[in-house]
């Protein structure tokens, strides 16, 4: 068994535990910003595979007791690296310090390469290259206090790159984030899914994977653990199969508008690389113009909200606006707002059954879930 530390977006720590626990039989456990837990190489390759609000899948290596910065550098020194990382390849330290005995970030940070790049020419005469942008090896070394846990990220890539985006919109969802709002809704997977302020249609094609059982990255090739020593080709084709076989098409109605023509192209593109076209209808609106066809179903949209696009009293008015349709004309629906703007959503006018709070990166956001029965407003 290894020891695992799973990240996520802050606010998401409980839907990520739920939603590994469905699928690992070992106990976890929940820090700051993520998971801890026990599990084997076939775990790994699971949870890279399939965790929708999973992050980064850390596999942990050793852990000390420091003081100082010479006792990074000496218990760095002390692990076996060229076992690890071959002087062909490269590699990238990051750090995360919560410690009043060690506060220089970078400094820290050198360190730690220095002992990784000593130990290994020591071994072997050679010494591997670092890379900041694109490395063999991610080395991510977390210090709280006097503790210290050396971790090598197997995922790379964050995992909330899933590979179906071409282009980026510019107000675009972190994945993560979107699979895991939709996780605390209430939506059963089979009642309609409308975003009628879609964007590049990320709550959408998040949800269509979710119900089909679709593995969020079953397009994405990149996997950090592809270039460790100890990678099993065969067991890894073996999870993929094992949940590619578990994909399972519905007739559930997904329904996505936005007003700017770029924004449907993008989400269109993103479900032609899917094949999710026959699932998922994207059209150019006005979100006032969306009247649904259903008498019941979920609403889930993320409206502008200012720090990124938009202004405070034009979207005061559209706040309201919003508020006023979804009143009018989705009765027998949950409504759903996330926004980073708190202020804004008091312009919405419904009562709020429960406020989430969540991070969208820096960002304080709530989720705001309105149900929208008749009689209740
Ligand atoms: C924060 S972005 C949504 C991003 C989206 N969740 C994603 O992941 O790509 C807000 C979106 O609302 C759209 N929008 C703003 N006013 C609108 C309106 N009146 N009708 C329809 N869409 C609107 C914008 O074009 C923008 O794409």
């Amino acid at each position: 068994m290894y020891k695992f530390y799973l990240t996520c977006p802050r606010g998401l720590e409980d839907v990520l535990q739920k939603e590994i626990n469905s699928y690992i039989t070992q106990s976890t456990h929940i820090d700051h910003g993520g998971i801890h837990f026990k599990g084997t190489l076939e775990d790994m390759y699971r949870i890279n595979y399939k965790t929708r609000v999973g992050m980064n899948l850390h596999m942990e290596l050793f852990d000390g007791t420091i003081s100082n910065y010479n006792d990074i550098y000496k218990t760095i020194y002390r692990f076996k690296w060229d076992e690890i990382i071959n002087t062909n390849s490269t590699f990238a330290v990051r750090t995360k310090i919560n410690s009043t005995i060690i506060q220089k970030q970078n400094f820290c940070t050198m360190r730690i390469k220095d002992g990784i790049v000593d130990k290994i020419r020591k071994k072997t005469n050679k010494r591997p290259s670092i890379d900041k942008r694109n490395p063999d090896f991610y080395v991510f070394v977390y210090i709280k206090n006097k503790k210290m846990k050396v971790f090598l990220n197997s995922s790379g890539w964050p995992l909330f790159m899933r590979g179906y985006r071409t282009k980026i919109h510019k107000a675009a969802l972190n994945e993560s984030l979107a699979s895991g709002i939709l996780m605390l809704t209430d939506w059963n997977k089979k009642e309609p899914l409308y975003d009628f302020m879609c964007g590049s249609g990320t709550f959408l094609i998040e949800g269509a994977m979710l119900a089909f059982n679709i593995p969020p990255r079953i397009l994405r090739e990149y996997y950090a653990f592809k270039k460790w020593e100890n990678f099993d080709e065969s067991l890894w084709n073996k999870v993929i199969k094992e949940e590619n076989n578990k994909i399972n098409y519905s007739d559930v109605k997904i329904y996505g508008s936005d007003f700017l023509s770029n924004n449907i192209k993008i989400a269109n593109d993103s479900i032609k690389k899917l094949n999710l076209n026959k699932y998922i209808n994207f059209k150019i609106s006005d979100f006032k113009k969306i009247i649904p066809c259903e008498n019941k179903g979920i609403v889930v949209t993320n409206p502008p909200y200012g720090y990124r696009i938009g202004d405070t009293e034009r979207l005061q008015i559209l706040y309201k606006n919003l508020g006023d349709h979804l009143k009018t004309n989705f009765q027998g629906f949950s409504g759903y707002i996330f926004t980073g703007n708190l202020e804004l959503l008091k312009h919405v006018g419904l009562r709020t059954k429960k406020k989430i709070i969540l991070k969208n990166g820096m960002i304080d956001s709530r989720l705001a879930y309105y149900p929208l029965k008749s009689g209740k407003f």
